[in-house]
């Protein structure tokens, strides 16, 4: 299993004071060394957090792979495309959302999204799209011509929050708040065997896969055991225990969650 850590957020920590520090630049050598596979940044079209500078730095001088989220829009397409990264995946944006809220209407969007993939390709950036997991989704990403796709396990980790405890996003996809327990664990055996069923989907038609949103040190073991997840993008989590541990000591925590575990 490998681990991207998302270090968008501390660009969420420096742009609140819009000064210079903390700087996601400074994380690039911690992450490398504690063990982390992959820098993952979201460059939003609002710049709420990662500025274009940052992403051109941390992509000049990353020695990890960088994998740079965007949204199709086609101007950052093309900016995408003149920065260069390892990994583009596109995922669905809006400008009020605190964070990503579900995958990609892939549907909806095929067209726009078919050339925004074309135009990546063309520039020799491998693709994945950041959808929910379901069949419908997997199979749209084959026709798309991506080589990856990321299922979106904000669904699981809410469930999971409301029977475990830890931090519900009331925004994600689920609403009763007040379910019983017997329902809440039937609800995420559910998505558990939901998101291993189109795991092994995707995989079986040659589609790399990878999960994230909302993962945590608690929730993330039964993700990390299903097989075919070849990688997870962690942000939230990692740099909020960060701010307690150090981020050195919160990235040699979770990979002890997602790599020695299983
Ligand atoms: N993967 C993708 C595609 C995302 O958009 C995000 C959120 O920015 C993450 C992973 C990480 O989510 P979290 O910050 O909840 O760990």
């Amino acid at each position: 299993m490998k681990l991207g850590v998302n270090i968008d957020h501390i660009a969420v920590l420096r742009e609140a004071r819009k000064i210079n520090d903390p700087s996601p630049i400074d994380a690039l050598p911690i992450c490398k060394l504690s063990g982390a596979d992959q820098i993952t940044i979201h460059l939003r079209e609002d710049r709420r957090h990662i500025q274009d500078r940052d992403a051109s730095d941390i992509i000049r001088l990353s020695l990890l792979p960088v994998n740079l989220e965007c949204a199709i829009a086609p101007e950052i397409i093309d900016i995408v495309c003149s920065l260069n990264p390892h990994r583009a995946t596109i995922v669905p944006e809006k400008r009020e959302e605190v964070t990503t809220e579900g995958g990609l209407a892939l549907e909806e969007n095929f067209n726009a999204l078919k050339e925004a993939i074309l135009k990546l390709q063309e520039n020799d950036i491998e693709v994945s799209l950041f959808i929910d997991p379901s069949i419908k989704s997997v199979e749209l990403s084959k026709d798309l011509g991506v080589q990856w796709v990321e299922f979106h396990t904000g669904k699981y980790a809410n469930i999971y929050a409301m029977l475990y405890g830890g931090l519900a996003n009331s925004n994600h996809c689920i609403k009763e708040l007040d379910l019983p327990k017997s329902e809440l664990e039937t609800m995420l055996s559910d998505e558990l065997e939901n998101i291993k069923t189109v795991a092994k989907l995707a995989s079986s038609i040659d589609l790399k896969v990878a999960a994230g949103h909302g993962l945590n040190y608690q929730n993330v073991t039964e993700i990390a055991k299903i097989p075919q997840i070849e990688e997870l993008n962690i942000g939230q989590s990692i740099i909020a225990r960060s701010v307690f541990t150090g981020l050195e000591q919160a990235i040699k925590d979770m990979i002890v969650c997602v790599k020695d575990n299983i």
